[in-house]
């Protein structure tokens, strides 16, 4: 089977470039599954209900966040109610909603999809590498295919985590960065795996901000309101593909579509 996972999805025009193109992507493809890191997609900072509904609606069958996942209120809710979005399993337990998500492909397969976030300038509740023996455990109960998006900042903690789970979980899929990087690869386990999958957003930006903005906070030092910038939209993010009967990746591809 293949999966497509689309990387952070930035503000309006992350969305819209989701939306407008995905059923193409699909189809010319033949796309599976689509996994999509949302935790910007609200203005660069987490993901209201509406927009996850949408994104649904465009074809998305699961979604993950990051460490803005609680950063609009509203959704919170919506985190408890929607079996196909997950958060950082290893943040506190009471916090809302679930770090692991069953979902089905049309033919069936069942494909796990598990969210962790990183330790390094993130602020996890509990180390992912702790944390993540159990949740491949339950998730590979549920589903041959397990998909982890690991959204850490640092690239020591994700290629490890992912030589961790080697051969245990069909592929770990870095975020955060919102940049891409060049080392999509099958691990000799057979686990896929690719360190940052980007940024499906403005690329003429400071990883999805205004330049100008994110500049005059760097150069004065002062508070500067945040606005996700507009030129240069890309939709990034793997291809995936795996046997459905062992859950082992056979390839892994960078993806990435100039959509205006
Ligand atoms: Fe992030």
């Amino acid at each position: 089977m293949r999966i497509l996972f689309i990387a952070d999805i930035f503000g309006a025009p992350g969305r819209r470039a989701v939306e407008q193109t995905l059923p193409a992507i699909r189809e010319q493809h033949g796309i599976d599954l689509v996994v999509a890191n949302a935790e910007n997609a609200a203005d660069g900072v987490g993901v209201t209900s509406r927009i996850a509904t949408r994104l649904f609606a465009a074809g998305v069958d699961a979604i993950t966040l990051g460490n803005h996942a609680f950063r609009q209120k509203e959704v919170y809710p919506f985190l408890e109610a929607d079996q196909r979005i997950v958060r950082p399993a290893n943040y506190a337990s009471n916090a809302p909603g679930r770090g692991l998500a069953v979902v089905a492909a049309p033919d069936g397969t069942r494909v796990a999809v598990l969210n962790l976030i990183g330790q390094m300038y993130l602020d996890a509740s509990r180390s992912p590498f702790e944390a993540v023996n159990g949740l491949v455990a339950e998730a590979r109960a549920q589903a041959p295919v397990v998909l982890i998006d690991f959204h850490a900042e640092a690239t020591s903690e994700k290629v490890g985590l992912a030589r961790m789970l080697d051969g245990s979980v069909t592929a770990v899929i870095g975020t955060h960065t919102h940049v891409q990087t060049n080392d999509a690869r099958v691990l000799p386990g057979g686990t896929g795996y690719l360190t940052d999958a980007g940024m499906t957003g403005p690329h003429d930006s400071v990883i999805g901000v205004r330049t100008e903005l994110v500049l005059r906070r760097f150069v004065t030092g002062l508070p500067v309101r945040f606005e996700p910038a507009d030129g240069d939209v890309r939709i990034e993010g793997a291809v995936i593909d795996c046997d459905a009967g062992s859950g082992r990746a056979t390839a892994i591809e960078t993806y990435r579509l100039s959509v205006r």
